[in-house]
């Protein structure tokens, strides 16, 4: 199974190159499964349900959040109706929507998604770690589902390694999100998970973390709010994680980053390149 992972999408220049590239990719690299973060599509803030639709008409199977899940306040309405937006696991009992979800595949396979979120320089949370280990507890890869896929949304690179060393063997993949940056660090662990400490956003990367460098730089300076974060509308660079899964053990056979269009080097998968 051929599966794909898209970082943070932040503000139109991000929705813009994702719902351009995405069709060709999962034609190109004939993809079973897209799962985007979609956490800063509306703006920076959030997503709307139309934004929503939109990633789907373009081949996203999932959209997963984290911190900025409810930053548009519709979210907590329209979340409860659409079973293919996961909000992180680990938030307080009683919030709308959920955080792990059973979808299935183009090939006819089973997919466990997760959306979690680290606590390490984040808002608190529930333990990610013991919310993780219950669903894969409840869900073992090739009883309950053919591949498990993790978005561990998270701050700190050490709490993102020791979350899928905790769950190496147990999933299919973990990958690292909310940083905005795509991380060089990909590998499959000794137990067969894919690992990959952050894909990097969907956005313009001439930028702070995808928003336009005038307030990011004078809060530095100031302390002092002079305006809104303004998303960059330079053009996109399209980043994210491809991973081959190992159909019989529902693990990771080969995993490769994706870096496509804007100021980054472009980087395909080699493994699905012809
Ligand atoms: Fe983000
Ligand atoms: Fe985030």
């Amino acid at each position: 199974m051929r599966l794909l992972f898209l970082g943070d999408i932040v503000g139109r220049s991000g929705r813009k190159a994702v719902v351009e590239a995405l069709p060709g990719l999962r034609k190109r690299y004939d993809l079973d499964f897209v799962i985007i973060n979609g956490e800063n599509a509306a703006g920076g803030f959030g997503i709307t349900e139309g934004i929503l639709d939109d990633l789907h008409d373009a081949g996203a199977d999932v959209v997963t959040l984290g911190n900025h899940a409810f930053d548009q306040k519709d979210t907590l309405v329209y979340i409860e109706r659409r079973d293919t937006l996961l909000r992180p696991l680990n938030f307080p009992k009683g919030t709308p929507g959920k955080g792990a979800g059973m979808f299935k595949a183009r090939n006819g396979m089973d997919v466990l998604v997760i959306n979690a979120m680290g606590r390490v320089y984040m808002t608190e949370t529930d333990c990610p770690f013991r919310a993780i280990d219950n669903e894969l507890t409840a869900c073992r890869l090739k009883q309950g589902a053919d591949a498990v896929f993790i978005d561990f949304h998270a701050e700190a690179t050490s709490e993102k390694q020791a979350l899928a060393h905790f769950v190496d063997g147990r999933a299919t993949a973990v990958v690292g999100t909310h940083t905005h940056a795509p991380t060089s660090d990909e590998r499959v662990l000794p137990g067969g998970t894919a690992y990959m400490s952050d894909a990097g956003m969907c956005g313009d990367y001439q930028s702070v973390l995808g928003m336009d460098t005038g307030e990011p730089i004078n809060r530095f300076l100031t302390k002092i709010p002079k305006g809104r974060f303004e998303p960059a509308e330079g053009p996109a660079t399209v980043c994210g994680l491809a991973v081959d899964v190992d159909d019989k053990t529902g693990l990771a056979a080969r995993v490769s980053p994706l870096r496509i269009g804007g100021v980054l080097s472009k980087i395909e998968p080699a493994f699905w390149v012809a």
